[in-house]
């Protein structure tokens, strides 16, 4: 019939020769020396190499329990003995199209599994570089807050350690309340953006060496309107975040602070937060006009606070957590200012009055610097 046949004399060899030249059907005599044909095609069906090659069982006419057993044993079909020649082509014809669509199957099945396996690695690929980028967006932002953060901080404080220790402050409060860590961590990061608005204040109010007169005092409040308008608008979680501490850092718990006189809970929590995180850091740091205070004089100065000044389960809390705050202090200690922001400072004090940036500019001492 043009076709390629292989032989075999029983069905040890049938069988090694089934495994070693995958046949595309498999016709099969039922008695044969040492294993039977039912024997061979129960090998056959149950090796993955060639399960799938159409086996045909050929049979005494009428032997209806050969029949059953060889369907048991995993036969395709059945051819009836003595073979007539125009059944046997239409049989293996029908099988060898079987055969060859159960091949387009296979081969189709294992390029989509490889494709899944491509794709599913590329796809990997590409969320690890997705969730490496929102890491690099994430860091970058939080740089330029800090940035920005410390450019308001610079014409009043000469490090930037009170920003990191206030923000590591307030995250400790943050968590020891309780708050989940998306908040805790937006707090640490808005914390930094309380006096942000101070950028706003004129030099002659924010640099003055004695104390503010009433109408000055008026407008060195607005450095939390000021701040809250800088950063309003944000899609940014944190920097959302940062406008509420802005706005509200100096707002007390008894209704007696400002910008707006908020009492008690009208304050939002994160605002209440940094107020003890940011008196704290204030008190226990050296000021131009004044030195640090002891750091038991600052813990009873927020003990003397809760319920007045602080709201006192966030003061409480931060009592609590003594030992964590003096071991952030201890791991963040004002490093001394620069050379540039010295000269501004000495600038400042040889003359008793605020330094405008055109006068240090054309300061001899800043050559010196060069
Ligand atoms: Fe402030
Ligand atoms: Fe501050």
């Amino acid at each position: 019939m043009g076709y390629e046949t292989l032989e075999a004399q029983d069905g040890k060899e049938g069988l090694r020769l089934a495994q070693e030249r995958l046949p595309d059907v498999i016709l099969l005599d039922v008695m044969m020396p040492g294993l039977t044909g039912l024997e061979v095609c129960q090998k056959l069906k149950a090796d993955p190499r060639t399960q799938d090659i159409p086996v045909v069982i050929v049979t005494a006419l009428g032997d209806v329990e050969d029949r059953v057993r060889a369907l048991e044993a995993g036969a395709d079909d059945f051819l009836t003995k003595p073979v007539a020649l125009p059944e046997l082509r239409a049989r293996l014809q029908s099988l060898l199209e079987v055969k060859a669509h159960r091949d387009h199957l296979k081969r189709h099945q294992e390029w989509l599994e490889r494709e899944v396996r491509k794709k599913t690695k590329e796809l990997r690929k590409a969320l690890e570089d997705l969730s490496e980028a929102h890491r690099k967006i994430k860091l970058l932002s939080l740089e330029v807050i800090f940035r920005l953060s410390r450019a308001a901080e610079y014409r009043d404080e000469h490090t930037g350690a009170h920003i990191q220790r206030m923000a590591r402050y307030s995250e400790v409060i943050a968590r020891r309340l309780g708050l989940n860590e998306e908040a805790v961590e937006s707090i640490l990061y808005a914390a930094p953006l309380h006096d942000i608005g101070k950028i706003g204040i004129p030099d002659e109010i924010l640099l003055k060496p004695g104390p503010l007169n009433e109408q000055e005092w008026e407008i060195m409040k607005k450095h939390t309107e000021i701040g809250a308008e800088i950063l309003h608008g944000t899609p940014s979680g944190f920097v959302r975040v940062g406008e509420t501490v802005a706005l509200y850092h100096h707002e007390r718990w008894d209704g007696t602070g400002y910008p707006r006189g908020l009492r008690g809970n009208q304050i939002p929590l994160a605002a209440r937060i940094v107020a003890v995180a940011d008196v704290f850091d204030a008190l226990t740091s050296d000021r131009p006009y004044r030195k640090a205070l002891s750091l038991k004089e600052a813990f009873q100065i927020i003990e003397e606070g809760t319920g007045s000044h602080f709201d006192p389960r966030v003061a409480r809390t931060f009592l609590e957590a003594k030992e964590e705050i003096l071991a952030i202090k201890e791991a963040l200690p004002d490093t001394g200012s620069s050379k540039l922001y010295q000269l501004i400072r000495s600038l400042r004090s040889e003359e008793g009055r605020p330094v405008s940036v055109a006068a240090w500019i054309k300061s001899e001492k800043l050559k010196t610097l060069t």
